[in-house]
């Protein structure tokens, strides 16, 4: 690879359709891009110390808030890596992603700032090793990362996830899925260690929770492919309420999933890790995803996406 006076590289969202927390313990899990948010990183050499804007903070790397210690991480490592010292770098990450909504912006912020260092010095670097270089920032985000969240960041495609390793899928679902924000911020920290400490306390609940999610994972993608909307939704329908079983729902995430249904929906559910965040709807075809989006917004959602999977690449 040929180095850039400036190297610059975008990411963007995701939702995890089917299969979130239980794929943290080896289930499979689908999750599509959300193109509407993204982030884009440049790398440009500046004299002085390692230098990052971000949209919370302009100032050294090294005194940044705890809030950005998983970027941290991963420009450290990344640095470290291609044999660099941490100092005549500005590094900027910029985007109209919305932070803590469980839509993947931490492993796309590390994802695009791994990618503009690299275009900057011309670092041939493989795919794994990109991943890798996120994950390193994801764990210091989430404790113990899946690694899903850093391949869909960087996929135009959807994907089918599993113990490490990803596989685009084909989707032929005619119908849009509206993403609906609660405004309130998930932690997915938190919400992952609550799962694994139920895990020692209930191991026998939460396998049954985790085998009921893996089955409808497992459904789930012949459903996609076949355009069956109706069961796909009350698949979410299902998944939903075992991962209120598992603790990782809130109120709030709970009465914006009744509303879609009530909206009409074919199903609805959280997407990520949970406990604030977003929700994912079914809609019934192209219309209702246009008035889902709007009864969402009036239930008390902050903003929505419509997520149209025909416009994935196939
Ligand atoms: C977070 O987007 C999804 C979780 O399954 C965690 C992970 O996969 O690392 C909750």
């Amino acid at each position: 690879m040929q180095a850039s006076t400036v190297g610059q590289s975008v990411a963007w969202g995701k939702v995890i359709l089917f299969g979130e927390h239980a794929v943290v313990h080896g289930h499979p899990a689908i999750a599509f891009p959300l193109p509407q948010v993204g982030l884009t990183a440049t790398a440009t050499p500046s004299p002085g110390p390692l230098w990052l804007t971000v949209d919370i903070y302009d100032g050294p790397l090294a005194s940044a808030p705890p809030m950005l210690a998983p970027l941290r991480a991963t420009i450290i490592a990344t640095l470290d890596l291609i044999g660099r010292e941490p100092r005549n770098l500005h590094v900027t990450c910029i985007g109209d992603f919305p932070l803590e909504r469980g839509l993947g912006s931490s492993a796309a912020g590390a994802a695009s700032i791994v990618n503009a260092i690299a275009d900057l010095t011309g670092d041939d670097l493989s795919r794994p090793v990109r991943h890798s270089l996120v994950q390193t920032g994801e764990r210091v985000a989430h404790g113990n990362p899946s690694g899903l969240d850093a391949y869909t960041v960087l996929s135009r495609s959807p994907i089918w996830f599993q113990d490490g390793q990803a596989e685009n899928i084909e989707v032929n679902l005619g119908a849009p899925i509206v993403v609906a924000d609660s405004g309130q911020p998930g932690d997915t920290h938190s919400a992952v260690g609550a799962v694994t400490a139920m895990m020692r306390t209930n191991p026998e609940e939460v396998a049954g929770y985790f085998a009921t999610i893996r089955d409808h994972t497992v459904a789930a993608r012949e459903n996609l492919l076949k355009d069956e909307r109706a069961t796909l939704g009350r698949r979410m329908n299902e998944v939903h309420e075992a991962l209120r079983s598992l603790s990782v729902s809130s109120p709030h995430l709970d009465q914006l999933v009744y509303s879609a249904r009530e909206a009409g929906a074919l199903g609805a559910k959280l997407t990520g890790g949970g406990r604030g965040g977003c929700i994912i709807a079914l809609a019934r075809d192209a219309q209702h995803g246009q008035d889902l989006a709007r009864s969402m917004e009036q239930a008390g959602a902050l903003q929505t996406w419509i997520l149209n999977p025909e416009e994935f690449e196939k």
